[in-house]
């Protein structure tokens, strides 16, 4: 955009560098694996994966001399015209790297950065992946990588005695600032949402997890909504949101939520905050998992990393192990409790749906009498999907069956003529 760089093809080496140092080490494990499916998902192809080790970054080219001359003939090897590293390098290693090789660099961030303005579909999630890019192209300015000190043709858009350095910033914080206050705006109009629910008494359930784990295909099976499914990661930017109906408790909000990944950058958790923000106010959390992955005991750590990193740890939460269908040899997970379904054939659904329906305290069954004249409860009972079985008695009044939660149990006794008890630790309602 604002830099001189050389251009970006779609064959790429990938450049993974272990660090001796413990500290270095920490920051930077992430795996080549997952940041070849990123690449992947970002449409780049990785021709082959480059290692080195070194007991710290090299401060002005990230990798030696020697490793320089290695990646150079291994991306003519291949004829690709893309390195992408695996960490995050300073402007300064970046530019430095890319005058060297000749070629495009591209970090960890950018490679995320691409993939979610590919997949961001709403208005917000538009806005808020333009704004992480601008923050991210603000800490890029650095003098020799801009225009710096170059007329440019036509229009002089300097202001008197601003370097080209100057006028980017300027550029960079005006466009920033316009976003900001549509995403304002949207933001606001987000909260009015979520107060409205609250104030209404309507639950939350935001489905989390690790990306590609198969959460839009439950949120689909779930909800017949039709949300784009793609077998690459976040294909999942924008929260979206149905109504789910749980028997015993009425309709909650079903949120589908942006995809999580290990080490995801800060400034990018920053940016999405507000669309994480149906996660961190949501009642219930349903944490989806590839009970077909390897690694997938690794990707619970890393989904309940990025909840504690926005404050979402102690939302109650239920396991969801998903994919059961592609399952070698099942069992794997199922001492982590939770629920096992297969999105994609439909299964397990109900028992879903049931367990959801406990967490929110739906109780064992439990029998309400009404009087022969109270349709109007009747009604708003098959409405909520509480009623189990139904009986009419001689004299016209109705024995309902329910599976109720304590507040709809609380609503039941506070109807007028109907008493609550408690039978052998089951709550009886008596009109
Ligand atoms: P992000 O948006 O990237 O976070 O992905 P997601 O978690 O929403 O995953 P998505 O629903 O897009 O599914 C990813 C891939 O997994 C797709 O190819 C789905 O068809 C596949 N998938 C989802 N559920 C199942 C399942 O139950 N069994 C199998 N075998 N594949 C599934």
């Amino acid at each position: 955009m604002f830099f001189e760089r050389p251009d970006a093809g779609r064959k790429a080496v990938l450049l993974q560098v272990n660090f001796k140092s413990d500290f270095a080490r920490k920051a930077m494990t992430d795996s080549a694996d997952e940041c070849g499916d990123l690449a992947r998902t970002a449409g780049v192809d990785v021709a082959e994966i480059v290692t080195a080790s070194r007991t710290a970054p090299h401060r002005r080219s990230y990798v030696g001399e020697g490793k320089l001359v290695e990646l150079g003939s291994r991306l003519a090897a291949h004829g690709a015209d893309l390195l992408v590293v695996n960490h995050e390098l300073s402007a300064t290693q970046q530019r430095n790297l890319e005058q060297a090789l000749c070629c495009r660099v591209m970090t960890r961030t950018e490679l995320i950065l691409c993939i979610f303005a590919e997949h961001a579909r709403s208005y917000e999630g538009q806005l808020q992946v333009e704004l992480a890019q601008l923050k991210h192209a603000q800490t890029r300015l650095v003098r020799g990588w801009t225009h710096l000190d170059r007329q440019k043709g036509g229009i002089n858009l300097r202001g008197v005695g601003e370097t080209q350095l100057e006028l980017d910033q300027r550029m960079l914080s005006e466009r920033m600032k316009a976003v900001q206050k549509k995403l304002g705006v949207v933001e606001r109009r987000r909260g009015q949402g979520r107060r409205q629910r609250r104030r209404s008494k309507v639950r939350t359930v935001s489905l989390v997890g690790y990306t590609n784990t198969g959460k839009s295909t439950l949120f689909n099976a779930l909800t017949q909504a039709g949300v784009a499914v793609e077998d690459k990661l976040f294909a999942t930017l924008d929260t979206t949101m149905r109504r789910l109906a749980i028997p015993g408790v009425g309709e909650v909000v079903l949120a589908d939520t942006v995809g999580f990944i290990s080490h995801l950058p800060h400034t990018l958790v920053e940016a999405f905050k507000a669309t994480l923000e149906e996660v961190t106010g949501a009642d219930l959390l349903l944490h989806v998992v590839d009970a077909s992955d390897p690694d997938n005991h690794e990707r619970i750590a890393d989904v309940k990393d990025v909840l504690k990193e926005i404050g979402a740890e102690t939302i109650p939460t239920l396991m969801v192990f998903n994919k059961i269908d592609a399952l070698s040899t099942p069992g794997d997970c199922a001492s982590d409790g939770g629920v096992w379904v297969s999105a994609l054939r439909l299964s397990g659904l109900e028992d879903l749906v049931r367990a959801v329906g406990v967490e929110f305290g739906v109780t064992s069954p439990t029998e309400v009498l009404l009087p022969a004249e109270d349709g109007r409860t009747r009604a708003w009972l098959y409405d909520l999907g509480a009623v189990i079985a139904e009986q009419i008695n001689e004299d016209g009044s109705v024995a309902l069956t329910l599976r109720a939660d304590a507040y709809l149990l609380e609503r039941l006794s506070r109807l007028p003529k109907v008493l609550l008890q408690t039978v052998a630790g089951q709550p009886r309602i008596y009109p």
